[in-house]
């Protein structure tokens, strides 16, 4: 079965195709992160402007780097909620578009769902059920992922997200967005023992994070060393900022797992892509005896592959919408409407 997907939520404009879930033929994606770098975090209306400037040409391009015409496409699938409204809107509109001239059926996916789904095409041995944790630029998650379209949450942020601290702590340092691969860079060889950071505890709610205390411990620490005219070790800060943020994710995660009683863990999303915290969890599940499945780079962010294939297991659960599709700025992992 041949899906072109869909993925319009932030400022990744994202087409692909992919062959029954998992085989992805074509994976376009134009990213708009220069276009906001301006403004130091993602401007939706700039956002949406240029996913209706990118989307038709990227189609197109799936289309043939895929080696298909658009006779092939057996279904459309596309990214609904969580996102910028304006942003999901244009990829929406443009899928209903494709999927009504094709005579297709139109598959709604969830951004969480899909970002899960990026370790099934990296791994095509990965099935349920596994606990994943899912970070990214809007959102952070721990989830009991008990069938491709079973998905319960067992933790969020209560909060900011973890990309998102990333983001700021990277601009108050002077690093341009998103910051998050800068902060990596800048704290390779720095002593993460230079700074003591809060990691946020939820009372009662193990799995729950929070990480708006450690935007806020580092933003003032900048500007309180601004004001003193004291140096700042950056690079000291971003590792030990960096430490924090693991030290959020990891333990929780893995604390998750063995309360269910898993063998695997996977981890998603854009600070998936993150060295340190890869190492954590590879280190953790190590000594867990517990399986680790983190995507490639490339799948960690934002992309149309990932909508594709979960676009496929959607399908097969029968999962389908029609031309009254709306899209939904936020949305539960475990609350889909469809
Ligand atoms: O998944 P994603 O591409 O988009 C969303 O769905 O939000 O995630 C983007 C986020 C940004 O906040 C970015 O700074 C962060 O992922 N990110 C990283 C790294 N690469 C991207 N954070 C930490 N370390 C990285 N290497």
């Amino acid at each position: 079965m041949i899906i072109l997907s869909v993925e319009s939520s932030c400022d990744e404009t994202a087409v692909a195709v992919t062959r029954d879930g998992r085989e992805v033929l074509a994976d376009e994606i134009f990213s708009q992160a220069d276009l906001h770098a301006l403004y130091g975090g993602v401007v939706p209306e700039i956002a949406s402007r240029n996913h209706i400037r990118a989307v038709s040409r990227l189609a197109d391009a799936a289309l043939e780097h895929a080696g298909v015409t658009r006779k092939d496409i057996d279904a459309v699938a596309v990214t609904y909620a969580p996102g910028l409204i304006g942003a999901l809107l244009v990829g929406l509109n443009f899928a209903k578009g494709l999927a009504l001239a094709l005579n297709v059926p139109l598959i709604p996916v969830h951004h969480i769902r899909g970002h899960i789904a990026a370790n099934y095409i990296a791994f095509p041995e990965l099935e349920p059920p596994f606990c994943a944790l899912i970070v990214s630029g809007g959102n952070s998650i721990i989830a009991d992922v008990r069938g491709y379209t079973d998905i319960r949450i067992l933790g969020c942020s209560h909060d900011d997200a973890a990309g998102e601290c990333f983001d700021k702590a990277a601009r108050v340092l002077g690093l341009p967005y998103p910051g998050g691969r800068p902060m990596q860079e800048l704290a390779r060889g720095g002593d993460e023992n230079a700074y003591r950071l809060p990691v946020g505890h939820i009372d009662g709610h193990p799995y729950d994070m929070s990480f708006s205390g450690l935007k806020t411990a580092v933003v003032n620490l900048v500007h309180n060393a601004e004001q003193k005219g004291e140096t700042i070790d950056r690079s000291g800060l971003a590792a030990s900022f960096q430490k924090a943020v693991s030290d959020t994710l990891v333990p929780r995660t893995m604390d998750a797992v063995k309360a269910l009683g898993y063998d695997t863990v996977s981890i998603a999303g854009g600070v998936a892509a993150n060295a340190r915290v890869r190492e954590d969890f590879e280190k953790a599940c190590r000594k867990a005896g517990v399986r680790l499945y983190a995507p490639p780079l490339k799948l960690c962010g934002d992309n149309g592959a990932m909508i594709g294939c979960q676009g496929y297991y959607e399908y097969l659960a029968g999962v389908r919408a029609g031309q009254d599709l709306n899209a939904y700025a936020t949305m539960d992992v475990d609350d889909v409407i469809c």
